[in-house]
């Protein structure tokens, strides 16, 4: 099978990975991608928004499957193209993925499906948002309505903070707080049946104990020890099940990565958002883990065929995974500083521990940084303590001028694991 990966991030890394590591694969391709991806398949130059260059390029290439990364060429129809030239492609249609361009379309979605979410107003004036965020009380949160990478959203007790966000935006959803731990699942859906991933959790704040601005995450762990073991049934039956059915039934199946970002209150789930596509850097452990050769999981969602396929298996390792971000995130980053210490990663750590670029280039025979998250490394154990011990030396080994990351990622869920 030949495929062609779109996007250029540590997931789109971790999806290359993983297809690289399947014997069914024959041709790895991927566009724009990035210095690390180059080591695991061909690049080639196109503009992943432009949808007839990316299924000229997909044409050119005979590729057998197209795998869609990020939500910016899916929100923009580039699956639309990719599929109406005969390709069989992994990633939902535009309308379908309004489920995450637009927070007002995946409320009223989950409205129509019954699915458990935050109380909500969506608000276009000034005026408006006061009173709800009035109604609602301190925490605020407000939500710019269109796609934000993560940075859109804002939770914070003080009222003029919560105003201002709002006012900055056009259109913002409003709503009630979710108290609770955060998790995030993953299913792959043909637009019929879903398939459920293992659960992983993320870490959105810049710093150390959930401090600092929201970011689009700076590590992830998987499984999730305190976890209760029907947690992904649970969640299939009332949120995911539901979400792609209600779907359907408007004429917008989706098929592809349906990722429910969930708060598990002491009310029962909740669904904090919907994305259209795999979550970064929650792929990175998640792909970790799967055993199943991905490329076929992906092709029978993308052909409808999916109630065939065998059941995923899985590995029973823990994987860790922290996000190596540039000077400044998430605000404008500081880009262009050589990376250094990434072979010692490979010639010490592997295949326990590993780097997954984002914002990395090559200039000449230099690795620098180019982008707001720059790599993660990822790693593997036979439980958290390990994967994370794993991680965190390979992470003291790279150099790179100001950079930062988070040092407590997965470290509550090992230790309460450890002393369980
Ligand atoms: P979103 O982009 O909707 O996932 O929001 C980003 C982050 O903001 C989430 O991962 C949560 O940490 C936080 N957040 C969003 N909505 C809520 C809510 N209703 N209650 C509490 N925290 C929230
Ligand atoms: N890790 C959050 C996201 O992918 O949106």
């Amino acid at each position: 099978m030949k495929v062609l990966v779109i996007g250029s991030g540590a997931r789109e890394h971790a999806l290359c990975r993983s297809l690289s590591l399947d014997p069914d694969v024959t041709a790895l391709h991927c566009a724009p991608g990035n210095a690390g991806i180059a080591e695991v398949a061909e690049l080639h130059q196109v503009d992943a928004l432009d949808g007839a260059a990316v299924s000229a390029l997909a044409a050119r290439l005979g590729a057998d499957l197209v795998v869609v990364g990020p939500e910016a060429p899916l929100v923009a129809g580039v699956a639309d193209a990719v599929r109406d030239a005969g390709i069989p492609v992994f990633g939902p249609s535009k309308e379908a993925a309004q489920l995450e361009g637009s927070k007002a379309f995946a409320k009223d979605v989950m409205a129509g499906a019954g699915v458990p979410t935050a109380r909500s107003y969506v608000c276009t004036t000034p005026d408006e948002a006061a009173d709800a965020l009035d109604a609602f009380g301190a925490p605020y949160v407000v939500k710019d309505d269109g796609l934000a990478a993560g940075k859109g959203v804002v939770v914070t007790d003080d009222i003029e903070a919560a105003k201002a966000h709002a006012g900055a935006c056009k259109q913002v959803v409003i709503e009630e707080y979710l108290d609770g731990p955060e998790v995030s699942l993953f299913a792959v859906t043909d637009g019929v049946t879903v398939l459920p991933l293992q659960p992983a959790q993320d870490f959105k704040r810049a710093l150390d104990g959930d401090a600092g601005p929201n970011t689009g995450g700076m590590g992830a762990y998987s499984p999730l020890p305190w976890a209760d073991p029907k947690l992904v049934d649970e969640v299939t039956q009332s949120v995911l099940q539901p979400t792609v059915d209600e779907l359907r039934r408007r004429g917008t199946p989706f098929s592809g990565l349906l990722y429910a970002g969930l708060a598990i209150t002491s009310r029962g789930v909740r669904v904090i958002e919907f994305n259209a596509r795999f979550g970064d850097p929650e792929t990175q452990v998640v792909l970790a883990r799967l055993k199943t050769p991905l490329a076929g999981v992906l092709m029978a969602a993308a052909t409808g065929d999916l109630a065939d396929l065998e059941p995923l298996r899985w590995s029973d390792d823990a994987a860790v995974t922290v996000v190596v971000a540039s000077h400044n995130y998430p605000g404008t980053p500081r880009t262009g500083d050589p990376i250094t210490g990434l072979d010692e990663i490979a010639a010490q750590d592997a295949p326990h521990a590993y780097v997954l670029h984002a914002g990395t280039k090559r200039e000449g025979d230099a690795t620098v940084s180019a982008g707001g998250r720059v790599l993660s490394v990822t790693a593997t154990g036979e439980d958290l303590t390990e994967a994370r011990d794993r991680a965190y030396r390979a992470v003291a080994r790279i150099r790179l001028d100001g950079f930062q990351h988070r040092t407590d990622i997965a470290a509550e869920a090992a230790e309460a694991a450890r002393t369980a």
